[in-house]
């Protein structure tokens, strides 16, 4: 059953660790244990159903899903968790599920006895070739999303693709989008391989990038590839970065089908400045096209807002800063002129609006 695993390295010296990608790659979670660890604190959501078995004494604790579950208030309840079991810093912490819950747990666990060993089992398809890898943890504050958090690297990975069975359909989308954004920073052509392959062909350029940068002060920038739009359609209520949102409201875009927009609208603004030709945007529009996922911006979409929410972007100081192709590659591009971005939002497709009865 495990023949077929593959293992990427994240080659970051005395703070670097194994990603296991394949089906069945759970058998090797007791091996990434940190030897000596008596007890280990599972956490995970009502709604992952991946059941772990760490070989050691083992505490499973359910949080929430959706975003409002990110946070503070969720990392107290972690510790104290943590308090009652009796974990220590030579225990360990046991991630299971979605990039909500490693960021969570990563940063309960980077607090707690001011840092705790944490392994993720990493369970959407987003997790398994994003957010489990390049130790960032934290969690939100209402004033934005990731404000409180820290660098806490893993011991090491699992992504069983196994696990990925009972993926709804939109996490599926979620995760191809960054599957999508990867195909212009190292990982081009993946879109007809095994779902295995395409993991760890993922892992593998996430790992190199985080080794070359692993406190994000510059070359990890090329992994806001087609984020600068998707975190306005986020930030405008247009797309939600996390699963199980509540309430019934109108069907939002996940966070990668927002990547796969932003990707389209990334390569039409290049192409507006002159560093990629019209071929290279067709090539986008093809990837995305290829997952199934949107290149046109959703009914709703205002250009004048979302200019205004991209200035406030965290790349930015002051000004209108991207993540573009070009010559020399995927790079930051500061000082875009707005009427620019302006015009190339206006050019974009748009989708339908659904309530207005388009057939
Ligand atoms: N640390 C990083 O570098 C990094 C990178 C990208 C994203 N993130 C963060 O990751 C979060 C989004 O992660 P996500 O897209 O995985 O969403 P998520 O963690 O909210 O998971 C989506 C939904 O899928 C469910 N689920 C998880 N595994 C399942 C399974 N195997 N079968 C069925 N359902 C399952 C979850 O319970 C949830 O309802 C955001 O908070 C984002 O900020 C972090
Ligand atoms: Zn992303």
């Amino acid at each position: 059953v495990t023949a077929g695993l593959t293992t990427v390295r994240v080659p970051l010296a005395e703070r670097g660790y194994d990603v296991v990608v394949g089906r069945g790659a759970l058998c090797r979670l007791p091996s990434m244990l940190p030897p000596g660890a008596r007890r280990a604190l599972v956490v995970t959501q009502p709604g992952v159903g991946v059941a772990v078995e760490t070989g050691i004494e083992q505490v499973v604790v359910e949080i929430g899903a959706g975003e409002e579950s990110k946070t503070m208030r969720t990392v107290e309840a972690l510790g104290r968790a943590m308090a009652q079991a009796g974990i220590t810093r030579s225990d360990v912490v046991v991630a299971v599920g979605g990039g909500l819950v490693t960021d969570v747990a990563g940063f309960a666990a980077a607090c707690w006895h001011r840092g705790t060993p944490v392994v993720h089992v990493a369970t959407t398809l987003l997790a398994q070739v994003d957010a489990a890898i390049g130790g960032k943890t934290g969690v939100n504050l209402p004033e934005g999303k990731n404000l409180l958090g820290a660098f806490w690297q893993p011991l090491g990975v699992i992504c069983d693709t196994a696990t990925l069975d009972t993926l709804p359909a939109p996490e599926w989308r979620s995760g191809f989008g960054e599957v999508a954004k990867y195909a212009f920073i190292g990982a081009a052509g993946l879109a007809s391989l095994p779902i295995e392959e395409q993991v760890a062909a993922c892992v593998a350029v996430k790992a190199r990038v985080v080794a070359a940068d692993e406190r994000d002060s510059g070359a990890r920038l090329v992994l806001n590839y087609g984020h600068t739009l998707a975190h306005a359609l986020e930030a405008a209520g247009l797309a939600a970065a996390s699963g199980d949102l509540p309430g019934a409201g109108p069907p939002v875009l996940r966070h990668g089908e927002a990547v796969a927009i932003g990707l389209v609208f990334a390569a039409r603004l290049a192409g507006a400045l002159g560093r990629i030709g019209p071929e290279r945007i067709v090539e986008h529009e093809e990837v995305v096209r290829s997952y199934g996922l949107p290149g046109s911006l959703p009914a709703g979409a205002e250009a004048a807002s979302l200019i205004e929410l991209m200035r406030r972007d965290k790349k930015a100081v002051g000004d209108l800063t991207f993540v573009l192709d070009g010559p020399n590659g995927v790079e930051p591009v500061r000082d875009v002129p707005a009427e620019l971005v302006e015009q190339v939002l206006a050019e974009m497709p748009r989708a339908a609006s659904t309530d207005e009865g388009e057939a």
